[in-house]
């Protein structure tokens, strides 16, 4: 499978396969035709067939996908097949509300530590980390394998972090904070802006109210 041809709009809808697939196997579903996927989640069966088959199809005809078997394809696709290991900065509200969110290891994403630069947070526990200061920074990363940073820090700040992390030996960010960040260019980086996600519901709203007005 060449990844590269394979377009955004199906690699952006795999994590919403993946979150159906992981409510069928909680209900011990084995199997489950395109049309009936395509029902739960509001997309056409021959959308479903068609992203499917950038991937080999994963299913026989008049049979079905068998769930676990496409859960496990889909997830070694998305590489939650293998664990990660993270590290948060910035201890703030967003930061520890990401520390105290469980599900994400259920996808193999662990938090290993969470560090901020304001003392009075130092020794803090959240869930079962300690804030530690960023002088404990370098060593940590090259201690315990981390491979993700989150950045839940304010912009002026966030530049400079990156910079220091990659130098470290991280390799991938999930990047909270409203700022491009400059990194080489085989460093990963996710940036997240819940504002956008607002904002699309906001266009969502004012065009249904405008074809009220029609
Ligand atoms: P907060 O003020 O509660 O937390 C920020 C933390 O970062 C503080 O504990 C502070 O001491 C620490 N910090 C500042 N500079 C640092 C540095 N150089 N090194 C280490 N730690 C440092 O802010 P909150 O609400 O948690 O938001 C964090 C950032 O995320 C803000 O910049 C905010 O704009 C952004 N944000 C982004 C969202 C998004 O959707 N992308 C949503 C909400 C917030």
């Amino acid at each position: 499978m060449d990844e590269k041809t394979i377009s955004q709009a199906v690699i952006s809808r795999l994590p919403r396969y993946l979150r159906y697939l992981a409510e069928l196997k909680d209900n011990n579903i084995e199997r489950v035709s395109s049309s009936e996927l395509s029902q739960i989640m509001n997309l056409t069966a021959s959308q479903i067939r068609q992203d499917f088959n950038n991937f080999g199809g994963f299913g026989q005809q008049g049979y079905g996908y068998k769930v676990n078997y496409l859960y496990d394809e889909i997830a070694k696709i998305l590489g939650l097949d293998k664990t990660h290991h993270l590290i948060i900065i910035g201890a703030g509200n967003l930061g520890q509300a990401l520390a105290n969110y469980m599900n994400f290891e259920r996808r193999g994403f662990h938090f290993k530590g969470i560090f901020d630069s304001n003392e009075k947070l130092h020794g803090k526990k959240i869930r079962d980390m300690y804030v530690q200061p960023m002088e404990d920074l370098e060593n940590f990363v090259k201690e315990n394998d981390i491979d993700i940073a989150v950045l839940t820090i304010p912009k002026t700040s966030a530049v400079k972090v990156a910079e220091q992390l990659v130098n470290c030996g991280v390799k991938a960010f999930w990047n909270f904070a409203h700022v491009d960040l400059k990194v080489p260019k085989d460093i990963v980086v996710e940036n997240v802006h819940l504002s956008d996600s607002l904002m699309k519901l906001s266009f969502k709203i004012n065009s249904q109210d405008n074809d009220f007005e029609h």
